[in-house]
């Protein structure tokens, strides 16, 4: 067997899933056990008593389009981290197989593998080449995993993994193992999408998502983009009715026309103003090195991270604390904020040290 339905876990290639009732709201609906009558505040358009459409199928087109994918080639999941999940459920043996992660890079591949009972690798980021990645060493490592997690831009160092190195790990890994492209940030980055590569590769998987770009993290909304196969696998390992439908008609109204517009502008100005945080940052007498972020964030090392974390608490912002973090030490992330927020960060900054 080839094709990256051999990677899945052996008991699953043939399994059959539930079959969900048919989302049909035209006819009269006694095949479901939902409840007939609606609550009088309930103004969601397809009726909080109905089951949400299993494949959300409507968003699911729409969202096509806009990833320049197949309907068919998409997956819809409960966020980003959602997918991360069912990939290592449906692809690991427990006790038996490994996925392979790159450190400094987002947490939930390893939590998600080993949730799962699958063993971690780690072939880390190179801290004194800028956090890249060194294919050769990641290509030695991957033997025997069946993921390779990669993160473009990456959590939290913000660089992106170029297109020509994606290729060239899918095609020696075809067969061996899937690749994961989490996406997560590709909005805000100069550099095209691993998407543009999937025809050539069925074992690469791109992950994105509504959460950041689109404003939507409170909707739970990841997009999953890989080769028709590892759909059908997926969505029978979710469970059947998996978003909500006021999740669903939440992004269906983000797809309109002038608000995906919007999005885009809002994007074009967040991406300006981390530039002007990153060389506000730059100046600073407490920060010794700012890395140059493709993403919503700024990764900074400080003379002292515990007190410039400290200090901003105090004036009422949250940043993130990687300085006990492996190759970060000394380092926070830091979302790029409103004008005004941005301002406050660096007016306490400017404070120390
Ligand atoms: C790289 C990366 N992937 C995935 C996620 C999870 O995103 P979602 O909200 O779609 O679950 C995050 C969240 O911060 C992230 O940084």
């Amino acid at each position: 067997m080839s094709g990256p339905l051999s990677l899945a876990r052996p008991d699953l290639r043939d399994f059959v899933p539930y079959e969900a009732a048919a989302p049909d709201r035209q006819m009269i609906r006694l095949h479901a056990n939902e409840s007939a009558w609606r609550h009088p505040w309930d103004d969601s358009e397809a009726g909080l008593n109905r089951y949400p459409d299993p494949r959300a199928e409507r968003l699911t087109r729409r969202l096509a389009e806009i990833y320049g994918a197949r309907a068919n080639e998409l997956l819809l999941t409960r966020g980003s981290d959602d997918a991360i999940d069912v990939l290592a459920r449906a692809f690991c043996v427990a006790m038996q197989d490994r996925v392979l992660v790159c450190p400094p890079s987002f947490g939930m591949y390893a939590i998600a593998a080993r949730l799962q009972g699958a063993g971690v690798i780690e072939v880390p980021l190179d801290a004194g080449r800028d956090f890249s990645l060194d294919e050769e060493k990641l290509l030695a490592a991957a033997a025997d995993v069946k993921i390779v997690f990669l993160c473009s831009p990456n959590n939290p160092t913000g660089n992106v993994i170029p297109a020509e190195t994606i290729a060239k790990i899918c095609d020696r890994l075809t067969d061996r193992a899937l690749v994961v492209v989490d996406e997560a940030y590709a909005e805000f980055a100069g550099a095209p999408s691993a998407i543009d590569l999937r025809p050539y590769h069925d074992n690469l998987v791109i992950l994105r998502t509504l959460s950041k770009a689109y404003a939507l993290a409170g909707a739970r909304l990841g997009v999953l983009v890989a080769d028709p196969v590892v759909v059908r696998l997926l969505r029978g390992v979710l469970p059947p009715y998996p978003l909500p439908s006021p999740c669903l008609e939440a992004a269906e109204r983000l797809m309109a026309p002038e608000a995906l517009e919007q999005a885009r502008h809002a994007v074009a100005d967040s991406v300006a103003r981390r530039r002007r945080l990153a060389d506000a940052l730059t100046g600073l007498s407490c920060v010794t090195r700012v890395w140059p972020s493709e993403g919503n964030f700024v990764l900074v090392r400080f003379r002292d991270a515990d007190l410039a974390v400290e200090s901003c608490r105090k004036r009422g912002v949250l940043l993130r604390d990687f300085s006990r973090k492996p190759g970060l030490e000394g380092c926070v992330r830091i979302t790029v904020g409103e004008e005004d927020e941005n301002r406050l960060v660096l007016e306490t900054l400017e404070t120390l040290q």
